[in-house]
């Protein structure tokens, strides 16, 4: 099969997990005689430093131009300061708005070799598999008016949470059509006891599920569901909610498989051009030391190469590779405890090696 990859590896971490994910799709693209083409791009802080602007219109082009776009991570202190349009951040929210990336899928499972790294007890994370459906593209992240502002003579600020019926409805239909796929069961997150566009959603939410039969749908607070998720994570198998509130719920539940570092994540287009991303940022704090986990990164590329380009074998091969490595005992630093641990090369190198002895079966 022949596919052209685009490559935004961004900031700090996003560039050394990125990095080795490609070795390790180079890896894939060996055994199963494919034909990768990796075209790379600038965006975040780096794009900033070197072209002046977050997000180059180059970058958009070298995405559109491909089959499928890989995004390590934006961001770091050296930017803090810009001004917002500045910022590498809005790099990032300008490629999710510019392809229409409207969901973004954050799987939550659990790794058997790993549920005494967890901070939370075994028996409650033991078999924990559900999906974060975030919506991405709206919401208080692109609402209008965002500045600074003078409330009652003195200095404020504003920001919008906003959400046209057509953006709630395509991100819940996702959600229905995902648990309709498996155990039919949607928990709707809102704040609907306070805020006006969460009880649109409600209502948007109980006129999708009428098309769903199979699938109960239930509504969640959301201070609620940030407790649940600790109390009783395996209750729940699609989880849909808007932009902001899944950002947050999905570094709190990354804790459920024991390191943000694990968490990979899909963002769907409406267009049939994806874009995977680790749930992760560029971790200013321990970047370019080599210890990040690669995990993330490596298993968002295991989710193109299922949902864009339909090779569920390759997926399948890379998945066990990383769980064979975790089984092993090795460990990258965030795992590890304080105890031994290897390095995001080595990892990869783990993986790799796997990958090369595993069965090639032709599609
Ligand atoms: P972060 O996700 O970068 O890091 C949070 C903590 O988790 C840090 O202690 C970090 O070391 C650790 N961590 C994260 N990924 C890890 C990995 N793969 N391996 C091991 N440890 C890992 O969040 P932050 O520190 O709040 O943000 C840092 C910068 O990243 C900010 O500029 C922020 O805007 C940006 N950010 C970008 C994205 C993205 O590009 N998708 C996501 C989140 C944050
Ligand atoms: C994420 C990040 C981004 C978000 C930031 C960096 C804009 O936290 O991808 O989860 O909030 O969406
Ligand atoms: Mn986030």
């Amino acid at each position: 099969m022949e596919k052209t990859i685009a490559l935004l590896p961004g900031d700090g971490i996003g560039k050394e997990v990125l990095k080795v994910t490609v070795d390790v799709l180079k890896a894939i693209e060996e055994h199963f005689h494919h034909q990768f083409q990796f075209q790379y791009g600038l965006i975040g802080g780096d794009a900033i430093d070197q072209t002046g602007t977050p997000l180059p219109d180059e970058t958009v082009e070298i995405c559109k131009n491909a089959d499928a776009v890989l995004l390590g991570a934006v961001g770091g202190p050296k930017w803090d300061s810009n001004p917002p349009a500045l910022r590498p951040e809005k790099g990032l929210l300008g490629i999710r708005k510019q392809l229409d990336l409207y969901a973004n899928l954050r799987p939550i499972i659990t790794f058997q070799s790993l549920l005494d790294e967890s901070a939370l007890k075994r028996e409650y994370i033991d078999g924990v598999d559900f999906i974060v459906v975030r919506e991405l593209t709206g919401g208080l992240y692109f609402g209008e008016p965002s500045e600074r502002i003078t409330k009652d003579g003195e200095e404020g600020a504003v920001d919008t949470l906003i959400y046209k019926r057509s953006e709630i409805k395509r991100i819940i239909v996702s959600a229905f059509e995902m648990a309709s796929k498996r155990r039919k069961h949607v928990t709707s997150v809102d704040k609907a006891n306070v805020l006006e566009t969460s009880r649109l959603w409600r209502e948007i939410a109980e006129e999708v599920a009428k098309d769903y039969p199979d699938v109960t749908l239930e509504h969640m607070l959301v201070d609620n569901a940030a407790m649940q998720l600790i109390n009783a994570p395996k209750r729940f198998d699609v989880i849909v909610t808007e932009n902001m509130f899944g950002d947050i719920l999905s570094d709190e539940a990354s804790m459920i498989t024991g390191s943000l570092g694990m968490l990979p994540s899909a963002s769907l287009s409406s267009t049939g051009l994806h874009l995977y991303e680790p749930v992760h940022g560029s971790a200013p704090d321990i970047a370019g030391q080599n210890i990040a986990n690669p995990t993330a990164m490596i298993l968002s590329a295991a989710m193109m190469l299922r949902h864009s380009f339909d090779l569920e074998n390759e997926a399948k091969v890379l998945e066990d590779a990383v769980n064979q490595v975790l089984q092993s005992g090795k460990r990258t630093a965030d795992l590890a405890k304080g105890g031994p641990s290897i390095s995001t090369e080595q990892l990869a190198e783990e993986i790799k090696a796997i990958i090369a002895k595993s069965q090639t079966v032709s599609k």
